[in-house]
């Protein structure tokens, strides 16, 4: 460690120490009642039933207040806190800032798309600023679930199916969001969410229970939380559902001895909305009495709107059945945190700060570019893209394509108006001199609502008769066929992925299939643009439609990140964090499975389905560009090495074509024999390198014990066993430039 670090660590472990007496003498003056107070999250919304903020405030204070984004009524709450509480702690403003406050990023799906973790460094970081500028401490991300079933709405709100990906883009959000010290005042808190398991709820059921085995968590669900843990996060949130019939919530194992006992966590951990109490409607707590205890107990610093804690924790302590040091030792991290930001020394925001933090360019500009290299390329036959300026009859097409809301996405905070620019204005802009015709086509939406439609009446789509659907889809046609070359922009509304927002298929919704064949028999170019929040059976559009590129939910300045893209100012490098099934049904899909006695390549292999290819349409790490490369001189430091020493693989990239570009540069091991059987594939090593024409580079990966020791079901711990290796190095999961070695004893 350099003199600086030293330095910077025998400094700020001098403050830790200076906060930590600080609050010990708080909590001594602390009444049990005001201590409760710190462990509860009210909330600032009508559209939950609890006691008023403004009396709690003046009463006791609270820990928190989320659901609220009100820059002045931030700081009127915060006055009755401190000036009216007993003991004046200031309160923490909470909401879920995901992927932007007011200028809006990719969605995180998108994000880890760009295989390029300083995406989320810079989007987070200006997401920080503005919500930090709004008077918002704390927001409730990353989050940071694997998902391997693209039915599972949430998959947009994550990094995608794999855990080194997963825990490159979970570490990386982290330090956006907090930067190197939380009491920088352009910085939030951050929230690592939802630990742990909720992406592999039952048949991608939102909320549905959950069943993996320690090996399946330790190796694949908890590494990115770890990441997170590494990174510094200040906050944890757990999960809603029934993680191997235990509530993550009131999980001992998870909040205890995972999160605190194992990797030394030392911040807080809130419960997601109203668990606590939920722990009493999942059949697991016999009464809220009974969930607040179960839930403290377990490790539950802080009960996020259930009231459960408030209404219970005081007469446990009273009664004898909780101590006072369990109650201390909950609230102590909570008061750290406060501490460590400043709030008792700067407890109110400049209410005249927000507007001119929006308004930097930079923010949408790095919107645009977070954007340009968070998009895929999925197909481009015969070069069609990138297309000329110099077309002056273009036709754009869909139900998304000119929405506001779907170009932005999933979880945007509340009071939030959707102001994207989208996929119809950005071709606009870019083809200003051409004609540019617009036909949504049929309208597409939810077979049953989200509950979320209530609190947000503005997001609803109205129902369309047959009357007009068949108007819409012939006004559709007819405008496609005046033009020399359609744009199809479809997908999914914002309320389709997402929280509450899982779906049996993947097909596109509605009419928009139909509508693509429609227009495609009319013989002219079409370009397939896709606004959605999760992988979707493009089956049908991966054959027929020459140009595919898949844009996700992009935020702002989407529409002129799609148009820099099809227009060739920017060259498309993203590449896949999840892979796109042919079916639903074939959910959960991920590269990373185990070979079983008659694998792909197996003589006898034919399909796991007898009435379908059980392949991905797009495998995991895929993606084109408009230039070409090649992979070659794959070597290995060593062709042995003895357990716990590291190897150094380099491979060679070329950029073979006439334009510069990007390509992922990806290392996949296979263990080819061990404790344990182990996935066919792992990524290990991943880098985003910009080659113009012709430029070679040399990549460097280092495979050492930390990237060949796994969670072993026999031995019951980690370990790394003496074995051969493949090793591939490529553009995607299905890499072929190979070579071999072996850890020995
Ligand atoms: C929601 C979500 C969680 C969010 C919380 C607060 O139900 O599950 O991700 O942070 O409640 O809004």
């Amino acid at each position: 460690m350099n003199n600086y670090q030293n330095h910077t660590k025998s400094a700020s472990s001098k403050v830790k120490k200076e906060i930590a007496e600080r609050v010990n003498v708080l909590l001594a003056k602390m009444s049990l009642e005001e201590k409760v107070a710190q462990l509860a999250q009210i909330s600032g919304a009508d559209f939950v039933p609890g006691p008023d903020a403004e009396e709690v405030l003046r009463k006791t204070g609270a820990g928190s207040l989320l659901w609220l984004n009100d820059t002045k009524r931030f700081n009127e709450l915060q006055k009755i806190a401190i000036d009216e509480s007993p003991s004046g702690i200031p309160v923490l403003f909470a909401l879920d800032v995901i992927h932007g406050y007011r200028t809006i990023f990719p969605v995180p799906l998108a994000m880890a798309s760009s295989w390029d973790p300083e995406v989320a460094v810079k989007s987070q970081a200006i997401a920080a600023k503005e919500a930090r500028a709004a008077g918002i401490h704390w927001t409730f991300g990353p989050m940071i679930d694997i998902a391997r079933d693209a039915r599972w709405g949430r998959i947009v709100e994550g990094a995608g199916e794999d855990p080194y990906l997963g825990s490159a883009m979970a570490a990386a959000q982290v330090r956006g969001f907090q930067g190197e010290d939380i009491s920088d005042p352009e910085r939030v808190v951050a929230c690592a969410k939802h630990f742990a398991g909720y992406g592999a709820a039952e048949g991608g059921r939102d909320y549905d229970e959950v069943f993996l085995s320690e090996t399946e968590l330790r190796n694949t669900y908890l590494p990115p939380f770890k990441a997170a843990v590494e990174a510094g996060v200040g906050t944890f949130m757990s999960a809603y559902m029934d993680l191997n019939h235990v509530p993550a919530s009131a999980s001992r194992w998870l909040l205890r001895e995972v999160l605190r006992e194992e990797w030394g966590f030392e911040g807080f951990v809130v419960s997601d909305a109203m668990a606590v109490g939920n722990l009493v409607v999942q059949g697991h707590a016999r009464d809220n009495r009974d969930a607040a205890q179960r839930a403290l107990v377990a490790g539950m610093n802080m009960d996020m709107a259930a009231n459960a804690y408030t209404e219970n924790l005081a007469d446990l302590v009273n009664d004898g059945t909780l101590s006072m040091d369990l109650i201390d030792e909950m609230v102590r991290p909570i008061l750290t945190i406060k501490a460590q930001m400043g709030l008792f020394e700067n407890p109110y925001v400049d209410e005249g700060l927000l507007d001119e933090v929006v308004s930097r360019p930079e923010h949408k500009q790095t919107s645009r570019w977070a954007a340009q290299r968070s998009m895929v390329l999925l197909r481009n036959e015969d070069n069609l893209l990138p297309l000329s300026d110099k077309l002056k009859h273009v036709a754009v097409i869909g139900p998304v394509a000119d929405s506001m809301a779907a170009t932005e996405g999933s979880w945007m905070v509340f009071g939030h108006k959707p102001a994207a620019v989208t996929v119809l204005q950005g071709i606009k802009d870019k083809l200003s001199g051409a004609k540019v015709t617009f036909a949504p086509g049929p309208a597409i939406r939810r077979d049953f609502p989200s509950f979320f439609e209530e609190m947000f009446p503005e997001s609803k789509i109205p129902e369309q008769t047959p009357a007009e659907i068949k108007a819409a889809f012939t006004e559709a046609v007819a405008t496609a066929k005046d033009a020399e070359l359609i744009i199809m922009v479809l997908g999914e509304n914002a309320d389709m992925a997402g929280e509450a927002a899982s779906r049996g298929s993947l097909d596109l919704p509605g009419k928009q299939e139909e509508l693509l064949k429609a227009v495609c028999a009319l013989g002219k170019p079409v370009v397939l643009v896709l606004l959605n929040g999760r992988p979707l059976s493009i089956n049908w559009a991966s054959e027929n439609v020459p140009a595919i590129l898949e844009a996700w939910e992009p935020g702002t300045e989407g529409g002129h990140a799609v148009a820099d893209i099809l227009f060739g100012d920017v060259n498309p490098g993203g590449k896949l964090p999840v892979c796109f099934p042919r079916n639903g049904n074939h959910a959960p899909m991920y590269y990373g499975h185990t070979l079983s006695h008659q694998p792909e390549g197996h003589p006898q292999y034919s399909s796991r389905y007898w009435d379908s290819p059980t392949t991905p349409l797009y495998p995991f790490g895929y993606g084109l560009s408009y230039a070409s490369f090649e992979f070659s001189n794959l070597t290995l430091s060593a062709a042995q090495i003895a357990a716990g020493k590291s190897l150094t693989v380099t491979a060679e990239v070329k950029n073979t074509s006439k334009v510069a570009g990007d390509e992922v540069v990806q290392l996949y091991i296979h263990q080819k024999w061990g404790t344990d059987s182990r996935p066919i594939r792992e990524l290990k090593g991943f880098e985003r390198v910009t080659l113009q024409p012709g430029e070679s580079k040399t990549v460097r990966f280092e495979l050492g014990e930390k990237e060949l020791t796994y969670w072993s079901t026999n031995a019951g711990k980690w370990i790394q066993d003496t074995a051969a290796f493949d090793v591939w190095v490529g553009s995607d999961s299905q890499a072929t430039l190979h070579a071999e070695f072996e850890v020995v004893a």
